[in-house]
């Protein structure tokens, strides 16, 4: 007999959107019964490692503007960002940040007492705010904490979401495995908001904790609801080598130059008004752009490379402002980034697409919602601006936590509950994956299966690479790896490493076959046999469904409310 926990909203994923859903849920109604199910402790969430800013609009009596930051995010975007969406974004965070500060977040001050702000890639305006560079930590650490001031939010750390239940048209629960014990659930609830953030564990050169695996996205897409976008994968310029840690954008928002081995800041061919600061996708063709001519480095593990200095800032402000990297920098690469130069080059950072969702988070199925990376709203289409992601987070965390409220005060679900679909769920998961016999390591398949996306689908892409790169996943896929060598119950971390491996060949499959369908190229999705945009052909986002052999994909209509696409120049 399964056991079953019950709530009337479940929250999957503890980071940034979840935990502020969370809270505006249960400010909202303290009556609610709130479960946070986190395959990880809180604060050990990705949003933690967030580190350059937060985009909003502090300073308009200085000349910044909302208007400007919607068009900034529509650019930086190509024109793929849903206008309205982006709308909602740029006039919410205003008053999000304050919300934050009153909360006790330690944003950064100006020498005047007011919240300070830095420059980030394409934007008109410094607009990242900030706390050092640990914006994720303070962020998480003020959430975290406001949730404690709410009796009716429970957590359920380190318990693995498997499935979504439904009665074909709206949502009856989920089921979990505790990992702790190895005992699987069923968790009935009314409402489910989505907030398991990126799967940028698809790429073995990643800035992702190694838990940002897609089971989320995948556990939606096997419900039926579609995954847009997932073509759009941002490679941010700056990892650190030889890990791929994330070096902030802030580094070069507080000064710091990009150099080729002529010793020249490239960026002024690229992007000569924004320099450093061009949208990512820009900064990051440019670097590969200067390697494939001849222009870059050579790290000591052998990988080509280009350099960020840092030096001309000065150790007081480094220390200051950019502590956590100086940290990095000097703990993973050992070198201290005010004496010597870093080694850097574009590394996987995010995921613009995600679970289809409208503009308020809500999916394709009553009663679910999605917030947060997990969720693709299109407010960042083809290229998110730096910054705007924690926002994203923040916004919709707010908007779906509401929503999911008002939903759970009007409804009723009499409908019996499908016992025979959680045993159903039960056999896949013991019989298909835990008792599966195999001989291939799991593990060495993962490392294969990620390798194979950063080589084929990376910065420059073409059909020639992306063909052969499904062609070798789908192979892969074929292997005996479903199956787990270490029988223990509990915590068992082999067992919940071979699930991830499940959705993550799912997912790893419609980033490849979007990817081959766009004939054209469109922000972080550069095709060097279409390098032109085809807005003629390709102003649509991409869905796809599930499907047990392939994905079935379709288009969707973008938003456009007030900017019609032009060639963007920076
Ligand atoms: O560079 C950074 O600090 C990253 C920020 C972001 O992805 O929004």
């Amino acid at each position: 007999m399964v056991e079953t926990i019950e709530f009337d909203l479940i929250i999957c994923g503890s980071g940034l959107a979840g935990l502020r859903a969370a809270i505006e849920a249960a400010r909202k109604n303290s009556k609610i019964k709130i479960g946070i199910v986190s395959k990880v402790q809180v604060m050990r969430s990705h949003s933690v490692s967030a580190e350059g800013g937060t985009a909003a609009v502090l300073f308009e009596d200085e000349g910044d503007t909302i208007e400007s930051h919607i068009y900034d995010t529509v650019k930086g975007s190509d024109f793929l960002a849903d206008q309205d969406v982006a709308k909602v974004l740029c006039e919410e965070m205003p008053t999000q940040v304050r919300q934050l500060e009153h909360w006790g977040m330690p944003w950064s001050r100006r020498n005047d007492g007011r919240i300070d702000q830095r420059n980030f890639g394409g934007y008109s305006f410094p607009r990242a705010t900030y706390a050092s560079d640990k914006v994720g930590f303070f962020e998480m650490q003020t959430l975290y904490d406001t949730c404690q001031k709410f009796e009716n939010i429970e957590y359920l750390n380190e318990w693995f979401a498997t499935s979504i239940v439904h009665d074909g048209k709206q949502f009856m629960g989920i089921t979990a495995i505790e990992m702790s014990s190895g005992n699987f659930y069923q968790i009935k609830g009314k409402a489910l908001i989505i907030a398991t953030g990126g799967a940028g564990r698809l790429y073995s050169f990643s800035t992702y904790a190694l838990s940002s695996t897609p089971d989320g996205l995948d556990m939606a897409y096997r419900a039926g609801m579609a995954l847009k976008d997932m073509e759009f994968v941002q490679f941010h310029p700056t990892g650190i080598l030889p890990s791929g840690i994330l070096i902030t954008e802030g580094a070069r928002g507080e000064g710091g130059y990009l150099l080729n081995n002529k010793g020249e800041r490239f960026m002024k061919k690229y992007a000569a008004s924004k320099m450093e600061l061009a949208p990512r996708d820009i900064v990051s063709r440019a670097i590969i752009t200067e390697i494939n001519e001849g222009n870059g480095f050579k790290h000591e593990t052998g990988v080509d490379c280009m350099k960020l200095d840092l030096r001309h800032i000065g150790d007081e402000k480094i220390k200051e402002k950019l502590g956590g990297i100086r940290e990095i920098s000097i703990k993973f690469s050992g070198i201290d980034p005010a004496k010597e130069i870093l080694d850097i080059r574009p590394v996987c950072h995010y995921m613009m697409g995600g679970i289809h969702t409208n503009i308020d988070g809500a999916t394709e199925l009553q009663g679910v919602w999605a917030a947060g990376e997990a969720a693709c709203n299109s407010v960042h289409g083809a290229n998110r601006l730096g910054a705007n992601s924690t926002s994203e987070c923040i916004v919709w965390g707010k908007i779906t936590g509401s929503l999911a409220v008002d939903y759970i005060e009007k409804h009723t679900n009499s409908n019996q509950w499908p016992h025979h679909l959680v045993s159903l769920e039960e056999k896949r998961i013991y019989d298909g994956i835990f008792r599966g016999n195999g001989d291939a390591n799991p593990y060495e398949i993962k490392q294969e299966l990620t390798d194979i996306l950063t080589e084929k689908a990376y910065v420059f892409r073409n059909e020639k690479d992306l063909v052969e790169g499904l062609k070798r996943v789908r192979q892969l896929k074929e292997q005996t790896w479903k199956h787990v060598d270490d029988k223990a119950k509990e915590y068992n971390t082999n067992f919940s490493n071979v699930m991830e491996l499940d959705s993550m060949f799912r997912v790893a499959e419609i980033v490849l076959v979007g990817a081959i369908n766009r004939k054209e190229s469109r922000g972080s999705h550069a095709r060097t046999d279409y390098p032109k945009r085809d807005d003629a052909n390709f102003l649509h986002h991409t869905l796809a469904y599930y499907d047990p052999n392939e994905p079935i994909m379709k288009t969707h209509p973008v938003t456009i409310t007030k900017y019609q696409p032009v060639e963007r120049k920076y």
